[in-house]
C-alpha cells in the first residue's frame, strides 16, 4: 500500500511515534546474487532512501536506523573501510535532499573513532538540518546500547561527584537526559530484517517497551510497502505497559 493511501486510512494518533530499524541482511542479499558484500551495502542505501521518505510522508516523528554497530569493527578491515567510504559518499550525496524534505539528521554513537573528514561531514549535515521540523532521522553509527548507557552513566557520575545530585536520589529520568535519544519519545516499534530475532545491542534502554517486528526480508528489499506492513502490524498490537488486557480495554473505552 502506498503511504498516501495508507495515511488516508489510518488515524495518525495510532502511528508509532518512534520507529527503530536494524537494517540487516545486506551481505546475504548480495551473496544470493553471486556478488560481493559491498554490493549489498550499496543496495541497502536505496532501501534507506525509500524508508526515510515513506516515514517522512507518513508523519512519523522519529526514525532511528542502525547503520554500524560498535561490534561491526570486528568485520574484515576491507569491509569496514569500504563502509566508511560509503558513509562519506552517501552523506555528501543525500544531505541536500534530506534538508529539502525538512528532515532533521542526527548521528548517534561514538563518532570520535571516525576519520576527521567523516566527523566534519556529520557535523555539517547536523548543523544544516538542525532547525528542520519534519522527521527526526537518527543514524546510529558506531552505536551500541551498552555504550549509550555507559556514556550516560559517566555524565551522571560526574554530576554526583560535583555534588549536584545526591546518589541516593537519582531517578531514571536523570540518566535518560544523557542518553543519545534524550528528549525524543521512546521506541514504539523496532523492526529487524533478514530473519534474525535478536536486538544486537541496539537501543537497549529506549526500546524497553517497544513492539518487536521481525521480517524475513533482507534489508535491500525493504521498501514503503514493507514499512506500512510493519506499521499495520504494530497498530493491531495491544500494548499493556504492565497492565492487564482488561484495564487497557477499559481505558480505550473511556477515550472513545
Ligand atoms: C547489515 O547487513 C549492514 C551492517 C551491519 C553494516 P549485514 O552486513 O549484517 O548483512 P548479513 O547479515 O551479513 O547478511
Ligand atoms: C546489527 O547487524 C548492526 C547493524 C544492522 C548495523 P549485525 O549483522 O552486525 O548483527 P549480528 O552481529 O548478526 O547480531
Ligand atoms: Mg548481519
Amino acid at each position: 500500500m502506498s503511504s498516501q493511501s495508507f495515511h488516508q486510512e489510518i488515524d495518525p494518533s495510532l502511528l508509532p511515534k518512534h520507529i527503530a530499524v536494524i537494517m540487516d541482511g545486506n551481505g546475504r542479499w548480495a551473496k544470493a546474487r553471486g556478488k560481493a558484500r559491498m554490493f549489498g551495502h550499496k543496495a541497502g542505501v536505496d532501501a534507506v532512501r525509500k524508508t526515510v521518505s515513506a516515514a517522512n510522508r507518513l508523519g512519523i516523528q522519529v526514525l532511528t536506523l542502525f547503520a554500524f554497530s560498535s561490534e561491526n569493527w570486528r568485520r574484515p578491515e576491507e569491509e569496514v573501510s569500504l563502509l566508511m567510504e560509503l558513509f562519506v559518499t552517501v552523506l555528501g550525496r543525500e544531505v541536500k535532499r534530506l534538508h529539502k524534505n525538512g528532515v532533521k539528521l542526527k548521528v548517534i554513537g561514538d563518532t570520535t573513532r571516525f576519520s576527521q573528514s567523516l566527523q566534519d561531514k556529520i557535523a555539517a549535515a547536523e548543523a544544516l538540518t538542525a532547525n528542520n521540523t519534519g522527521l527526526v532521522l537518527n543514524v546510529a553509527a558506531n552505536y551500541g546500547g551498552q555504550w549509550d548507557i555507559m556514556q550516560a552513566v559517566k555524565k551522571l557520575a560526574a554530576q554526583v561527584e560535583r555534588g549536584e545530585i545526591p546518589a541516593g536520589q537519582l531517578t531514571e529520568g536523570d540518566l535518560q537526559v544523557h542518553l543519545s535519544c534524550s528528549g525524543l519519545p521512546d521506541v514504539d516499534l523496532m523492526i529487524r530484517t533478514s530473519g534474525e530475532c535478536r536486538i544486537s545491542n541496539f537501543m537497549l534502554w529506549q526500546a524497553a517497551y517497544a513492539e518487536l517486528y521481525f521480517t524475513e526480508q533482507f534489508w535491500p528489499d525493504f521498501d514503503e510497502t514493507s514499512l506500512t506492513d510493519a506499521i499495520a502490524w504494530f497498530i493491531n498490537r495491544e500494548r499493556r505497559f504492565g497492565c492487564t488486557g482488561e484495564q487497557i480495554k477499559a481505558m480505550l473505552q473511556v477515550e472513545k
